[in-house]
């Protein structure tokens, strides 16, 4: 082994990580670090790389990159795990890989390393990313293969070594950051019964705390967001914004009981003011502009590109057609979305477009109706040929034929009922 990029935070972990790489394979290390908003970067990353035995410290600002390339196209997709998860350290995960690849070519090293453990999503997914891009390029994780430190001997280790201790206090979670979300997990939150402290919450306020209630309009075209409140702004300002707004009002905070590839459960919190405005907008929004069949369609989409990325198989040829149909679709979803943020809560109060297929005639029930309700008859004739021909062939309510088929019970006889009979009652 020569040398070794190493996906590098600037963390006690990945700092170790360094000296015990460069000892346990003789390697030059080199690391990586890789702005991803969310304050994802350390101050002072490359001088510790340095000092803790990395012979050059890459940083990379992947912030555009990160949210017009990822995380719009999980938004365009409304790509969201389990019903709960953005899937921000998920989306993360291919760029940071596909970065630690670029960087072990360019520098000509033979392994990448990331500090991930052996029983997380993010191993599967830098390992499954790297070979995706590079096959022939080993993949260390040394927390995987017997680094395994408690905390008090990764600081004994980091301290007979001189390496620099981060002055961060140290956090009783395991914590990830990005633009798009940030997640907690371990400690008391391992008991998926104890409500998560104060203390588990960095973004948001509680929102019993949060202010007035405030409006915002956001603008998309094709799919993605491009202003608020009219102002045009660039995608990682953009999603700032909102992370600024939404953890002010106590919006985003996601507490969800989470099915890993690695088949645990596990009990995450999450914090994604942003990510959840934008779903719960973007959603509204095509919900006036899709057909019906779209939106059916693209809920199977949805589910099925959740579940890729959050697996870890951005690289595969279903991510990306899959990701080539969800943008395809987003040809008309522009226009507007009218949200009110209030007390933890992203509410759509309004929507427009000019692309709408919401059709205020045909949807009246005042004066200017142009719908035909005497249509309606011929229609509902068809639609329900159907099931009139099953029940009359297979028994209706009531009918025993002895058959095993015929399923429907009588319920009058069975329920509490009153009549009232008036003058008219046995006429005729
Ligand atoms: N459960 C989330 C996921 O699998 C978040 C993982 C966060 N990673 C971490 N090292 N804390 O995507």
């Amino acid at each position: 082994m020569n040398k070794v990029v190493l996906a590098y935070s600037g963390g006690l972990d990945t700092s170790v990580a360094v000296a015990w790489l460069r000892e346990q394979y003789g390697a030059e290390v080199v690391t990586l670090t890789v702005d991803l908003g969310g304050g994802s970067i350390r101050e002072g990353v490359e001088r510790r790389a340095m000092a803790a035995g990395a012979s050059k410290a890459y940083v990379v600002d992947a912030r555009e990159t990160f949210v017009s390339q990822y995380v719009w196209r999980a938004l365009q997709a409304n790509a969201v795990y389990q019903g709960a998860y953005p899937l921000a350290t998920a989306l993360a995960r291919p760029l940071l890989a596909q970065l630690l690849v670029e960087v072990a070519q360019k520098e000509g090293a033979d392994a990448v390393a990331h500090g991930c453990t052996g029983k997380g999503n993010d191993q599967v997914r830098f390992d499954v990313a790297v070979h995706a891009l590079d096959p022939g390029l080993e993949v260390i994780a040394p927390m995987r293969v017997g680094m395994g430190l408690t905390r008090e001997q990764s600081i004994d280790y980091a301290n007979a070594r001189g390496i620099e201790l981060p002055i961060t206090k140290a956090s009783p979670y395991s914590i990830d950051v990005n633009l798009w979300g940030r997640s907690c997990e371990t400690g008391v939150l391992e008991d998926p019964w104890v409500t998560p402290p104060d203390d588990a919450y960095a973004w948001t306020v509680a929102p019993s705390d949060a202010p007035a209630p405030v409006e915002l309009v956001i603008g998309f075209e094709g799919g993605i967001p491009v202003s608020i409140d009219g102002e045009r702004l660039g995608s990682v300002a953009l999603v700032q914004r909102l992370h600024d707004l939404g953890g002010a009002h106590g919006v985003g905070r996601i507490d969800h009981v989470e099915d890993r590839l690695v088949g645990i459960k596990s009990r995450e919190i999450y914090e994604a003011p942003a990510a959840v405005i934008l779903h719960t907008a973007h959603k509204a929004l095509e919900g006036l502009v899709l057909s019906k069949e779209q939106l059916r369609f693209n809920r199977l989409v949805a589910d099925e590109l959740a579940q890729i990325i959050y697996d870890g198989l951005w690289f595969s040829a279903l991510s990306r057609d899959l990701r080539t149909y969800a943008m395809s679709s987003q040809r008309v979803v522009s226009g507007d979305v009218r949200m009110r943020l209030d007390h933890g809560r992203a509410v759509v109060v309004g929507r427009r477009s000019p692309l709408s297929l919401y059709d205020k005639n045909l949807a009246t029930y005042d004066e200017g109706d142009a719908f035909d309700h005497a249509s309606a008859v011929g229609f509902i004739e068809i639609f329900g040929l159907p099931l009139r021909v099953e029940a009359a062939r297979h028994g209706a309510v009531g009918k025993h034929h002895g058959a095993a088929w015929t399923w429907t019970e009588p319920l009058l006889a069975d329920l509490p009922t009153t009549v009232a009979e008036g003058a008219g009652a046995g006429a005729g």
